[in-house]
């Protein structure tokens, strides 16, 4: 029998390289995650989305090793990991960007995407790096005035721009974008999603978080909606529609994975398969 591919935007399906198993985490008497399952593959974008309090932010401390799982299993390339600090997420090669950024804002772009990993023993390899840092901003086509001017000058675009290239130097295969966009205008979005683009584009699973659909639309694969610490669904963005997507934020339909599924047995359109 021929395998099952599935296609995303026209690309072949790939290989997960990071999964959840029924990860829980809880503050107290708060279950902020509850038993939740999640894939996030190679060469594709992930949306996270949900209402506030759904969880989300907890998923990505679990996942960068801020606040480890109580329960549950993680599996990177196949196998098994426990990821107890944010080192052991970097060595593992997931790279968080969260929305604060934490950029200095005294020191120039070179200086902020090599810090705390400056290249060097005594004296810092300067030229290195600042080539190092060219090319890498290079292959992202991202779009800077100076390198050498302190990123406080820089506008929120720019700003993030800094702070992905920064992720990338550590070469992750998973890169985490926490609202990326949330204080972006229209034009230093589009930047911004090109720069998600090119992150898939070079082979990247790309977690990202935000509320806004527009973006889900602009560059994500598929959705994974999360309420009140569980999953409710992964979608695909080709053949999902935003009400779908909607009801699943809100909980307007009681469980819209099966919904979903009903629909398909029923004829409906699925996953596009090819
Ligand atoms: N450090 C913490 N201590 C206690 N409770 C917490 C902590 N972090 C999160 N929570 C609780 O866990 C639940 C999930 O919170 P989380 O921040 O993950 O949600 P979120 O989906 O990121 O929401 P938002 O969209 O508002 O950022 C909430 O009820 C929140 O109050
Ligand atoms: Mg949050």
């Amino acid at each position: 029998m021929p395998l099952k591919t599935t296609a995303t935007r026209g690309r072949p399906r790939l290989r997960s390289v990071l999964s959840l198993h029924g990860v829980s985490k809880s503050f107290g008497a708060v279950r902020a995650l509850n038993s939740v399952n999640l894939e996030v593959r190679r060469g594709e974008v992930t949306a996270l989305l949900g209402d506030n309090g759904a969880g989300k932010s907890t998923l990505v401390k679990v996942l960068s090793g801020v606040h480890p799982a109580d329960a549950g299993e993680l599996y990177f390339d196949d196998e098994r990991v426990s990821i107890t600090s944010p080192a052991e997420a970097r060595e593992l090669g997931i790279a968080t960007v969260y929305q604060d950024l934490a950029l200095c804002d005294n020191l120039d772009v070179v200086a902020n995407l090599f810090l705390g990993q400056e290249h060097g023993h005594l004296t810092l390899a300067e030229e290195q790096m600042e080539g190092q840092a060219r090319e890498l901003l290079r292959q992202l086509s991202a779009k800077l005035p100076s390198l050498r001017a302190p990123v406080a000058g820089l506008s929120g675009g720019q700003r993030q721009t800094v702070a992905i290239a920064r992720a990338l130097v550590g070469d992750p295969s998973v890169v985490i974008l926490d609202e990326p966009t949330a204080a972006l205008g229209v034009e230093q979005t589009a930047e911004v999603l090109n720069l998600v683009e090119a992150l898939r584009d070079r082979g990247l699973a790309v977690l990202i978080i935000t509320h806004n659909m527009a973006d889900v639309e602009a560059v994500a694969d598929r959705a994974a909606v999360m309420r009140l610490g569980r999953d409710n669904g992964v979608f695909p963005i080709d053949s999902t529609t935003h009400e779908e997507i909607l009801a699943a934020i809100t909980g307007a339909m009681e469980n819209a994975a099966s919904t979903r599924a009903a629909r398909r047995r029923s004829g409906g359109t699925g996953e596009s398969s090819t």
